[in-house]
């Protein structure tokens, strides 16, 4: 913090009668502008500024170095004794593997994000849940592995007597009972919420504690492939315990719509008094820049709050002509609190924030920072290939890239609480959310599974509204539906009174129920009921697509092959329900009260393999496949919703054994006029209506087939060739360097190339892979829906078919730097290699093993 100049300062009196000095600061700040901050001190409290003492607050991660094993739903003998002796009659008396001194040597070592579903094999039973959970053994049916055991043992030093220290789980697929040291601690159910428990009671301080999870994924909670185990982060938080609790800053914006200049940032923050007798403190508040330039500041007076006392103190900090959150460019803020009692700093927590207003307009849509944006969003469940629903950070931000790079602004988190992480990629790279809550319901546990939603992600500028759930057939349209509905959107404008709410309905043009008390009607398909005349009844209520398209298609393949279990990639199959992109996104585009839409799904994920069965163990919807490959939906959407010039061509044009027979081809473009040539014959120019395609019925020959299009003034070429047989291998990584942190990802993609290095769009050749150098490979996919290879290779041996030419293998790099290096091998072809560098980086905080 820079203080350039003090006014002389004047005196004011607080309410506790001493005298307090009140100084007006001069913060200069890296920018131009000189920002006023006007600070009321109490004069018995520390001067800002000289207060000193490292704050005991740690946020450390807990992923590291635990131990699995499965267990058995239908014996306490294959369940290591559960239910055989009373694990829940005394304290600290659990049995078992819940007891600490159980010998969990011969269990397999894990890292968490972990999910064990993705590891087991497919199994082909036709039950309408093991269908749409993806042809995986978990549930009732299957006792032996439905249930997961973690444990983990960890020291705590001596030094952390007197802290507070909270474990917390941020997701675990589900129902899970957790001991530490023998004891029960809790149990929880949701799948999707995060839990935490304060332990600091039942520590060893010095000396060995276990903690110990029995995760029960017998019940499902959706109706797609969930994963099973600890599947998000763990982590063991320390603080004094004088202290910020969990959640305890909510930071909103009050900023003129259309913003003009000035903006007021308003501060909640709780402030909890842990200790046995009472303490004073004072809380100053300031707002940087994520360099730590200084925006504003404000400081509390001295409070004085007895034992176990919680006060929420409010304070407002002025920040002059902010540089604002936005989809194109996503500015964050940090707020940094700070907690000083006599002369020490006794606590210090960042939240990052962003300053943006959002507005839903009954008549023109959405509204960010006063421009309106439509919403070319996308809905998406949370598994990708290779590692199920346990992402490491950098996937997600991997996926966040491409859905940005197709155009799309909008991210609607069906139908959970998302990963932390996954709105942090969201703000960090401008996308905004639609945060949705899983079950609905009004009793203390579902209730409070929202609220904690709410407490969560309520500073993260990328939320832009909540949704209260999704499809409530059996209530949606009723009076219960209704009442549910209106608490759910109590505790929310309780919790986050800046956010309007939303449900993702799927009752046509029906208003009573739940749509009567949401403050934007979300719409699941234009196709379940005239939206234009629920429009006209209810026209002070704005308007979204909460679910639309559902659009089947897989990726590289142009005809619908029912024993495969594929789609054809041409847009031309969805479900009754549901629509293909152009006339969804037409209908959509051309209503301006319509805020814009979600399309079902962003990426393919495992379950639903809908219109198919068995072999299919995956959905079609997504517009990229499970690996992030893009389908051709892919360039439609991208012509229509970025500003990138596109032109694309399908099919590929290896159709060997069909010469003469006519082959459809589609052009993706925003040009205004496209050629197409075969071999260099013109097949005619056409003309580019707005949020369309263009079509030819070609007749094949093999060679080159070849756009060229016009687009303002320009003219762009592309074009698809008749490849040869496969000879090489080329591995094409996301990045060239990664950290070695222990947690970073390196994405690569595996196709086969013809002697001329082209890429061969149909290659299904299988290929090998080892790796050298600190890393780890964790998981291999190629987008096939109806593929039963392993995702993963414990122990080794990892391999995977090339599906549409592509295949895709996930890197986890170590902890050490230097270079990772990955070969591929296959019959016939020649091999390849690339090297990853791993830079030196220090890892996030973690307890040790
Ligand atoms: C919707 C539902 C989604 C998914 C989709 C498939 O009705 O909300 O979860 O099932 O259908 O088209």
């Amino acid at each position: 913090m820079r203080f350039a100049d003090t006014i002389a300062p004047g005196v004011c009196t607080s309410g506790r009668q001493e005298t307090a000095t009140f100084q007006v600061w001069l913060i200069r700040t890296s920018r131009p502008a000189i920002l006023a901050v006007f600070m009321c001190v109490v004069v018995t409290a520390p001067a800002f500024g000289q207060t000193h003492g490292k704050p005991d607050r740690q946020q450390l991660l807990f992923d590291f170095g635990w131990r699995f094993h499965l267990g058995d739903a239908a014996s306490a003998e294959g369940d290591f004794g559960y239910g055989e002796h009373a694990s829940f009659a005394k304290a600290g008396d659990a049995a078992g593997a819940a007891r600490p001194e159980f010998n969990d040597s011969s269990w397999r070592k894990v890292n968490l994000p972990h999910d064990w579903a993705v590891e087991l094999e497919f199994v082909n039973v036709n039950d309408e849940d093991v269908r749409s959970h993806g042809y995986k053994p978990v549930g009732r049916r299957f006792p032996k592995t439905t249930i997961g055991w973690y444990r983990r043992a960890f020291v705590i030093p001596e030094e952390d007597k007197g802290k507070r220290l909270t474990l917390k789980f941020d997701g675990v697929f589900r129902d899970c009972v957790v001991w530490l040291n023998g004891h029960f601690l809790g149990r929880n159910l949701s799948g999707y919420s995060e839990f935490s428990f304060d332990i600091t009671d039942y520590l060893k301080y010095g000396g060995r504690n276990v903690v110990v999870l029995r995760v029960d994924a017998s019940q499902y909670e959706g109706w797609f492939f969930e994963g099973a185990g600890i599947y998000r982060h763990v982590w063991l938080l320390k603080s004094a315990p004088l202290h910020i609790p969990l959640y305890g800053t909510f930071v909103s914006t009050e900023t003129a719509d259309p913003p003009s200049g000035g903006n007021r940032v308003n501060v909640e923050t709780k402030i909890l008094n842990e200790n046995d007798a009472r303490a004073s403190c004072m809380l100053v508040s300031t707002v940087t820049g994520e360099d730590g330039s200084v925006f504003g500041s404000a400081s509390s007076e001295l409070l004085v709050l007895a034992h176990d006392e919680q006060r929420i103190l409010r304070q407002s900090i002025m920040v002059s002509n902010p540089r604002l959150w936005s989809v194109e460019s996503p500015q964050l803020y940090k707020l940094v609190s700070t907690v000083h009692s006599g002369r020490d700093t006794v606590d210090r927590v960042e939240t990052h924030f962003g300053i943006r207003t959002v507005r839903f307009d009954k008549d023109s849509g959405l509204f960010l920072n006063g421009k309106p944006v439509k919403i070319k969003g996308v809905c998406c469940h949370q598994d990708h290939a290779g590692v199920g629903s346990a992402l490491p950070d950098g996937l997600q931000y991997f996926r966040i890239r491409k859905l940005k790079e197709m155009g799309c602004n909008a991210y609607r988190t069906s139908h959970n609480p998302p990963t932390p992480e996954l709105l942090e990629a969201c703000d960090r790279l401008g996308m905004l959310v639609m945060d949705e809550n899983r079950l609905m319901g009004s009793t203390p546990e579902l209730a409070g599974q929202f609220q904690q939603l709410i407490l969560r992600d309520r500073n993260h500028p990328s939320v832009m509204i909540w949704s209260l759930g999704n499809e409530e057939w059996w209530v949606q349209s009723s009076e219960t539906g209704r009442n549910i509905a209106r608490s759910l959107k109590r505790v929310q404008k309780e919790f986050d009174p800046t956010r309007l709410c939303t449900f993702a309905a799927d009752n046509g043009d029906h208003y009573p129920g739940i749509n009567s008390v949401v403050d934007v009607r979300g719409v699941n398909y234009i196709g379940r009921g005239d939206v234009d005349k629920y429009h006209r009844e209810h026209p002070d209520q704005p308007l979204l697509g909460s679910e639309e398209a559902s659009t089947y298609c897989t990726r590289g393949v142009y005809a619908n092959d029912t024993l495969n279990g594929f789609v054809s990639d041409y847009d031309v199959n969805a479900p009754g329900y549901g629509s293909l992109a152009e006339p969804w996104w037409k209908y959509c585009a051309a209503r301006k009260w319509m805020a814009g839409a979600f399309v079902w799904t962003g990426f393919d994920y495992r379950g639903e393999p809908s219109p198919y069965v068995w072999p299919c163990i995956s959905s079609h919807f997504g517009i990229l496949d499970v690996c992030g490959f893009p389908k051709n939906n892919f360039y439609y959407y991208q012509s229509w919703w970025s500003d990138k010039e596109v032109l694309h061509l399908a099919p590929h044009w290896n159709w060997s054994g069909r010469a003469g027979q006519p082959i459809d081809v589609w052009c993706q473009s925003n040009c205004d006029s496209v050629e197409l040539t075969l071999n260099g014959r013109s097949l005619g120019r056409k003309i580019m209506e707005p949020n369309s395609h263009l079509q030819w019925k070609v007749a094949y020959e093999p060679g080159t087939l070849e756009a060229r299009g016009w687009r303002k003034g320009r003219t762009i070429r592309s074009k698809v060739e008749s490849t040869g047989e496969p000879a090489a291998i080329r591995l094409t990584p996301d990045r060239s360097a990664i950290r070695a942190d222990g947690e970073d990802v390196c994405v690569i993609e595996v196709n086969a190339l013809d002697r001329e290095r082209r890429e061969i769009a149909n290659a299904e050749n299988l290929i090998r892979f080892e790796l050298e150098g600190d890393g780890t490979i964790i998981g291999v996919g190629n987008g096939n829906p109806s593929s039963h290879e392993p995702d993963k290779y414990i122990g080794g041996g990892y391999q995977r078919k090339l599906f549409g030419g592509k295949c895709q293998v996930i890197i986890q790099a170590g902890r050490r730097a230097g270079e990772i290096s990955l070969k591929a091998f296959s019959d016939g072809l020649k091999p390849a290699t690339v090297r990853i560098k791993t830079e030196d980086s220090e890892p996030r905080p973690f307890v040790p093993q």
